[in-house]
């Protein structure tokens, strides 16, 4: 093992700049409203972010009044807009963040290329025109703030005595904050690290001022985590990333891989601490993904589907052992609830098992070998076995598989400005059609609240995902909800061309698992079980 890395100079915790609400807002794909933003933005700060770029104040009208909003409302994180060297630009910013509520006031991030590809083919300057420009911009944002950062854009690509001077000049003109951002993910390790020391050792007053030299690392590479990490290590105290690593092209480095990095190797990385609270790490992962509609892919780190699930029998026997065995971090501390294992062709009894009373289903040991029979038959076929799949083959063993209410069909209205009212049609198992009316925030809400109002059954709604299953004009929407019925946690799944219905379905599906549930346990003779669990046949 390599000898532990050297603590930092200055023990107190690295900035956590958040940008997903602009550079990650950048992702191709990804568009927020008003209300979306200002939602993200109160997780951020409940997160423990210390910066947040809330937007691009001149883009629009609308990105103007989010920075506004934001930066009235938030109490502790500093807000932050972005602006060019343009005079219109930093007016924006400026006003848009000057009346900040938090008590350190907010920030206006000026930018300017400066790498020769960029002087010589975007803005055609010569350098010593770009400095000027720079300082003019800079000290015009200080006009409205105290708290001015400055980034040279395409920094890692810019010449490094260029890049002394023009750091030189900003902090003259009053920067506080220098970016040096690796536009186009071009950089490496090393050599991003070796910048900020470069800058340190050229320019004293960086740390003789306390000027906070700051990283913006892009993935092209896959490299965007790596490269904030050296250059924390080289003496940046703020980095520049975004939740699930979205943003422009590859998008940024991921705020929650770098954070549990740091955590996670904190014996390595003594003394690189963050104000983060990894407990709102999931939560927040989730509302992104939700809002942006930038799914998560399953394997990605820390926050992925996949990340804590064990699909080999080795592992998940291993797991269940000793939880360290084959996690370096516990889920629950980034806010997941619990491990999960992904069944497969691979896996044994003892983990199927565990996963059978992990749903709530109390079952002995004939049952579960007919469980686990019927589970290898569907893991030849299938790769992984989700809980869904357990569920469904002991609804069938244990007869539970009855649709005790079908959807006969439903309708509702829905606009941007008006309550949705939905009038739901369901069967039950007599053949008896009940229907109800009901209001909602939105379409589904109010055919949920329909549901809930025919079955008598009332749960809270934790996971709603969506996804199209095929392509084109008649793809079918798959729906899949995870629903709260005193402290169980149920999943249904639908499946329609019509998103509603789907939802609808899905709802649907979960209802009357617990429906049939609870039916097995008023019926139940066997002393194992209790109301939340489904007794022997
Ligand atoms: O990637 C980049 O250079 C930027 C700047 C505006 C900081 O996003
Ligand atoms: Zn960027």
């Amino acid at each position: 093992m390599p000898d532990a890395n050297p603590s930092p100079v200055d023990p107190s915790p690295i900035r956590i700049f958040d940008t997903t609400l602009r550079d990650g807002e950048q992702s191709p794909g990804a568009s927020l409203n008003h209300h979306e933003k200002i939602e993200i933005a109160r997780q951020l700060e409940k997160l423990g972010v210390d910066v947040i770029e809330a937007g691009f104040p001149i883009t629009s009208d609308g990105d103007f009044e989010a920075v506004k909003a934001i930066a009235g409302e938030l109490e502790h994180a500093t807000v932050c807009g972005l602006a060019r060297c343009v005079p219109k630009d930093i007016e924006r910013a400026g006003e848009a963040v000057k009346d900040a509520a938090a008590p350190q006031g907010g920030r206006v991030h000026v930018f300017c290329a400066t790498s020769k590809i960029h002087r010589e083919h975007k803005l055609r300057k010569a350098f010593d025109e770009i400095i000027a420009l720079s300082k003019r911009s800079i000290e015009h944002a200080r006009q409205y703030v105290e708290d001015v950062e400055f980034s040279p854009e395409d920094g890692s690509r810019t010449e490094l005595n260029y890049l002394v001077d023009i750091t030189a000049a900003a902090i003259e003109a009053g920067a506080t904050t220098i970016n040096i951002p690796d536009t186009v993910g071009y950089a490496v390790p090393e050599e991003y690290g070796h910048i900020f020391a470069h800058m340190r050792e050229q320019l004293p007053q960086i740390d003789r001022d306390g000027i906070v030299l700051s990283s913006h690392c892009h993935n092209d590479l896959g490299l965007a985590v790596a490269n904030s990490i050296a250059a924390v290590q080289n003496g940046a105290k703020q980095i520049e990333c975004t939740i699930n690593g979205i943003g422009e092209r590859a998008g940024n480095a991921a705020l929650e891989e770098i954070v549990m990095a740091l955590r996670t190797r904190g014996d390595y990385y003594a003394g690189f601490t963050t104000n983060i609270k990894p407990a709102e790490i999931f939560k927040t992962s989730r509302m992104v993904s939700n809002l942006t509609g930038l799914t998560v892919q399953r394997n990605k780190a820390v926050i992925g589907e996949n990340a804590f699930a064990h699909e080999s029998g080795i592992h998940q026997d291993g797991v269940l052992k000793h939880r360290e065995t084959y996690e370096i971090m516990d889920p629950r501390d980034i806010g997941v609830p619990e491990s999960k294992l992904v069944l497969g062709k691979h896996s044994g009894r003892h983990a199927l098992a565990d996963r059978i009373k992990d749903l709530g289903y109390r079952i002995d040991d004939d049952t579960l070998q007919k469980v686990y029979d019927r589970f290898k038959q569907l893991a030849d076929k299938k790769k992984d076995v989700y809980d869904e799949d357990i569920e469904a083959i002991l609804d069938v063993l244990l007869g539970a598989g009855r649709q005790l209410w079908e959807l006969a069909k439903f309708s509702v209205t829905a606009g941007s400005d008006e309550t949705s009212v939905a009038l739901v049609e369901l069967r039950d198992s007599s053949g008896e059609i009940r229907r109800e009316a009901a209001y909602g925030d939105g379409p589904i809400d109010a055919c949920y609240s329909a549901i809930q109002i025919i079955t008598g059954v009332t749960v809270a709604l934790e996971r709603y995902e969506t996804r199209a299953v095929t392509g084109g004009k008649e793809a079918q929407g798959e729906v899949s909800v995870q629903v709260n019925h005193h402290g169980r946690k149920v999943r249904g799944r639908g499946l329609s061309t019509d998103v509603i219905e789907a939802a609808v379905k899905a709802y649907l599906a979960a209802i009357n698992r617990i429906k049939t549930t609870q039916e097995r346990a008023v019926a139940a003779t066997s002393p194992d079980a209790d109301s939340e669990t489904v007794a022997q046949p």
